[in-house]
């Protein structure tokens, strides 16, 4: 359905988890963050309800993350039982890839042929240092896996001046070897760690470095792009999508909302409200249900604030709500 801005919400992106088994180190603090009691995360019966009454309103496709998805017990039986629902059209799944070598098989079986996989270096000592101890050959392998099977892949890369901004040629190169979209991300601070004033780094200029290295040919947007400028390198098999969410908010093409792994209903990431569902699961409440998903989609947010006004957005850690 139509929100009050004229877009068209079809997109429902489903945390099932807030657990993950990386701590980066822009979506976490050090010590990790504090978990949700087991019985506060909801059932895999009740996050299929939300997606049923969710399709009713137009809901066509669902991205399932964390945390890490993977990380939680029963997830492919439910990707099977979220592919079987009428309505739903496509689903895709957001990863860190630690353990996509043992999965990917799997996922591909259920349906899940699109992944999205978080990956912000290509050395091992600096993604152990982004990840807190990550091991980045596992996500090689996984990525390997993957494409060998023909999973559709792209790469999610967060840049961070003085963090991985060295490695950003490096990526790039990426996409004129494999098919893949290879996505960077400006940084958020949504944690607001020390020092994140200095690790912001623009899309322009994530841009103008790339720039000086290869010829970029400007791609026309479809819906599939999402947010993503998309770029290709001449020749390159795969293509190059710059995400600028502070410098350039792309609120204006927003086609989603997101359920945490509690059952919080969310309009907008950035936005401070939250509308619980958890009440409204019973068998007897759908029509509840529906009428309040509606009021969600109603009730998004023209835009966020975050680029210009970063304390308009309580900090929050990307692995609660998913990202
Ligand atoms: N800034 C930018 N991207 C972030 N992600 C998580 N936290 C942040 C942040 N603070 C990204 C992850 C992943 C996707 C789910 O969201 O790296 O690619
Ligand atoms: Fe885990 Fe993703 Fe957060 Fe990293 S960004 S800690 S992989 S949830």
């Amino acid at each position: 359905m139509k929100d009050s801005f004229g877009r068209n919400i079809s997109y429902l992106r489903l945390s099932i988890t807030d657990r993950c088994n990386l701590r980066c180190l822009y979506c976490m603090p050090t010590e990790g963050i504090e978990h949700r009691q087991h019985d506060e995360i909801l059932r895999y019966d009740e996050m299929l309800r939300i997606v049923a009454a969710a399709t009713t309103l137009g809901i066509r496709k669902v991205r399932v993350t964390g945390g890490e998805p993977l990380v939680r017990k029963g997830v492919i039986g439910f990707l099977q039982q979220l592919a079987a629902l009428e309505g739903i059209e496509e689903i895709a799944l957001t990863t860190n890839g630690i353990l996509l070598a043992d999965y990917a098989q799997a996922l591909c079986d259920t349906g899940v042929k699109r992944l999205n996989i978080s990956l912000d270096s290509l050395n091992p000592s600096t993604f152990k240092e982004i990840t807190r101890g990550g091991d980045l050959s596992r996500v090689l392998a996984g990525i390997d896996k993957a494409e060998q099977i023909g999973m559709k892949i792209k790469l999610n890369m967060v840049a961070m001046r003085g963090v991985n901004d060295h490695e950003l040629l490096d990526f790039a190169a990426l996409s004129t070897d494999h098919p893949w979209s290879v996505r960077f991300i400006e940084y958020m601070p949504t944690i607001r760690e020390q020092h994140w004033q200095q690790r912001i780094i623009s899309g322009a200029d994530i841009l103008a470095l790339l720039h000086t290295h290869y010829q970029l040919q400007p791609l026309t947007t479809d819906l599939l792009c999402g947010p993503a400028r998309p770029y290709r390198i001449t020749g390159a098999a795969g293509t190059i999508g710059i995400i600028t969410p502070m410098s350039e908010h792309f609120c204006g093409s927003c086609n989603r909302i997101r359920v945490t792994s509690t059952g919080q209903a969310k309009s907008c990431l950035m936005s401070n409200e939250v509308t619980d569902l958890r009440s409204l699961l019973g068998v007897r409440q759908r029509t509840a249900l529906i009428d309040t998903l509606k009021k969600v989609i109603c009730g998004k947010p023209e835009h966020h604030r975050l680029g210009t006004d970063p304390d308009s957005t309580t900090p929050f850690s990307m692995a609660s709500i998913g990202g």
